[in-house]
């Protein structure tokens, strides 16, 4: 017999759902004009953090951020968007997805900028990981997102097996070897 889990310790994904909109203004742009990426980053950050402790209804600490590819450049003027939902709960720790978009106001053009995903941990009043409630999935997009968001993490547990595999041989002319064809001098 299958146990039917206590709901009253979970929530939907639109209780926490965050949109966060800001102008980009003059003092945000870099030497080419366009908006700094480490604005961009500092507004997923507390956006993911909004969303995170609505659900986690506690203190969260981002723990990493998976992948932050700039698609387009946001120019000054526009209207940058950072719509966040939470997209999987493990024990303590939970995956927001961050979408992000740039509107034109002048033309109604809308871009997306990228997509990303920050893993926050909860806290509790000790500074210890905290529990966090379960997610209820209401449509298959949420199921999708849960679903592919377990595969990433899986897929980064064994990249980091991996990485933490990698060994430099012990012979330093084969180091030496192995760096043909790349743009390096070894000089020492
Ligand atoms: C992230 C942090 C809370 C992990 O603490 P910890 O004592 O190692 O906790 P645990 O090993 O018990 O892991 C707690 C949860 O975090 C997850 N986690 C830990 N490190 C992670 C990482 N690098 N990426 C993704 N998830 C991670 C674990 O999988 C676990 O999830 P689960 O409970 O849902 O299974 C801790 O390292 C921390 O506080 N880091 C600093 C965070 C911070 O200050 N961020 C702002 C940067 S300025």
């Amino acid at each position: 017999m299958t146990s039917i889990p206590d709901t009253s310790d979970y929530k939907t994904v639109g209780f926490s759902q965050t949109t966060i909109t800001e102008l980009m203004i003059p003092s945000y742009s870099n030497f080419g004009g366009k908006i700094h990426g480490g604005i961009l980053l500092s507004l997923m950050d507390k956006v993911a953090y909004v969303c995170a402790a609505k659900h986690a209804n506690n203190y969260c600490v981002t723990a990493s951020i998976d992948t932050v590819d700039f698609l387009h450049p946001v120019e000054v003027g526009e209207l940058v968007s950072l719509l966040a939902s939470v997209n999987y709960v493990g024990n303590t720790s939970l995956v927001v997805g961050i979408r992000v978009i740039s509107e034109n106001i002048k033309n109604n053009s809308v871009k997306h900028t990228n997509t990303s995903y920050f893993t926050m941990v909860a806290k509790d009043e000790n500074n210890r990981p905290a529990k966090v409630p379960g997610l209820i999935l209401e449509n298959r997009d949420q199921v999708r997102r849960f679903i592919e968001a377990r595969r990433r993490k899986e897929i980064k547990q064994s990249y980091m097996q991996e990485v933490k595999q990698i060994q430099m041989p012990d012979n330093y002319e084969h180091c030496i070897e192995l760096l043909h064809g790349e743009r390096c001098l070894v000089a020492g």
